[in-house]
């Protein structure tokens, strides 16, 4: 394992994107759910960490990058018709965050290395759905997000190596990708990124 990029442990399938396709606003609506928490998140980060200038200036890019993704899924949405429904607990993110180890020590640890996954996972599966889209300008969209996504988990992996001992990082991150192939293989597919 590299210190800025590594693979996940299990590939989607097909099917999901399949499910995707099939009630794509409902997907949007989810999409853009998506981004408008990562930016949330994202500046939740910069409030926590005050003594942390690198993590700063990457969580204030980060959200903003995060915020015009989220402008544009918005964009696409209205010119749609489509409203946002209610935010509803994600089961994957909800999953990944019940890992998070609660000792002061490894929190930020823990924080990084799941976001980073987050990220990894929204890459690939945001590449899967450019590759099965027909229109030309949808596609070109969820590939260039596809691509920003890539940017996000070797952010967040980065910063994991910044703060951590390197051997620690690769002992947990080894643990938090068994977990979340788990996650994954038990859920059901859903017209949703997760
Ligand atoms: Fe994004
Ligand atoms: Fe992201």
């Amino acid at each position: 394992m590299s210190k800025t990029e590594y693979e996940l442990r299990v590939k989607t399938s097909p099917e999901w994107v399949n499910v995707a396709k099939a009630d794509f606003n409902s997907f949007l609506k989810d999409h853009a759910a998506c981004e408008r928490k990562a930016a949330a998140l994202a500046m939740s980060m910069v409030q926590h960490y005050p003594d942390k200038p690198d993590l700063i200036r990457g969580m204030i890019d980060l959200a903003m990058e995060e915020m015009a993704h989220f402008r544009e899924v918005m964009k696409i949405m209205l010119d749609r018709g489509l409203q946002q429904d209610n935010d509803e607990k994600d089961p994957y993110i909800k999953a990944l965050l019940g890992l998070i180890r609660k000792d002061g020590r490894v929190y930020l640890l823990d924080r990084l290395l799941i976001f980073s996954i987050v990220e990894k996972r929204g890459h690939e599966r945001f590449m899967m759905m450019g590759e099965a889209l027909q229109d030309a300008k949808m596609k070109d969209f969820y590939v260039r997000l596809a691509k920003a996504e890539y940017r996000h988990y070797t952010l967040f992996v980065k910063l994991a190596h910044q703060y951590y001992d390197s051997v620690e990082v690769i002992a947990r991150l080894d643990e938090l990708l068994d977990a979340e192939a788990e996650i994954v293989e038990n859920l059901p597919f859903r017209a949703a990124v997760h």
